[in-house]
């Protein structure tokens, strides 16, 4: 599942959810994280009543941080790069054992900053060898912007499903959305969604919002950019 939005979206606030609901029904919890410190990403869950150190400690979940490499931790990566990603994902599951596991990636972004021609074969990577471990897998992009035309890659080719968040100011205020673009096999709303993130609770899914195509469409300009920096990367190669 790919789950994209522009910065300050609710992501990672999302992939929390997704990780604790894990927790909570005794599956097995992997999250990477590549943005933020894993000690960060637990102190944001606790502001959402999340234990996710309770759940490490209890050898529920692992939480690999790809920020902050050190020697002396155990999970952390030594260099971004997927085939590492993918190989302590394994070691991982490993160690949590068999059974029904969710992993998040958070952001699968960072995996292609330098080479984003890369990102549709290193989704694909992912997919394809993680497909047999038993994961439902959660990766999170930066690349909102993939509606424009034209503007073909990232994950959303792989994907099974989007989850897209986005934002916009409405009455002077910070807005911020949800809209389900695609789940395979499974008849979804159709309709965005606002969302509030709020202290103490999370995410929570609130009225739906009446947007035209022009309110979610990039500007002809920014889609244009997009579409040259893309050719440009794409006859550089990977
Ligand atoms: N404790 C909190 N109470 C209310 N809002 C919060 C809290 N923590 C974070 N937020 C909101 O969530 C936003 C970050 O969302 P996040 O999921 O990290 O975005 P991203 O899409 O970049 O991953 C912050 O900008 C803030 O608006
Ligand atoms: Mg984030």
């Amino acid at each position: 599942m790919a789950v994209v939005g522009e910065p300050g979206t609710g992501k990672t606030v999302f992939s929390l959810h997704y990780a604790w609901q894990g927790v909570k029904e005794g599956d097995k919890v992997i999250y990477v994280t590549t943005e933020e410190s894993r000690e960060s990403i637990m102190r944001q869950a606790k502001m959402f009543g999340m234990d996710l150190d309770r759940a490490v400690d209890a050898g529920k979940a692992i939480i690999i941080d790809a920020l902050l490499k050190s020697q002396s931790d155990e999970w952390s990566l030594s260099e971004i790069d997927v085939d590492e990603l993918v190989n302590r994902v394994i070691d991982a599951k490993r160690k949590l054992g068999y059974g029904r596991s969710r992993l998040i990636i958070d952001s699968m972004s960072t995996f292609w900053l330098d080479k984003p021609a890369m990102a549709r074969s290193y989704s694909y990577t992912v997919k394809r060898v993680l497909y047999r471990w038993d994961f439902t897998i959660i990766v999170t992009s930066q690349y909102a912007i993939t509606t424009s035309s034209a503007f073909g890659w990232g994950v959303e080719h792989v994907a099974d499903g989007i989850i897209r968040f986005g934002r916009r100011i409405k009455d002077g205020e910070l807005r911020r959305y949800v809209l389900v673009e695609k789940m395979r096999q499974t008849p979804h709303d159709l309709r965005v969604h606002y969302i509030d993130i709020v202290d103490g609770q999370g995410l929570l899914v609130k009225e739906p919002a009446e947007f035209s195509r022009e309110d979610l469409a990039l500007p002809e300009s920014a889609s244009r950019k997009i579409r040259e920096s893309s050719r440009r990367s794409e006859e550089l190669g990977p």
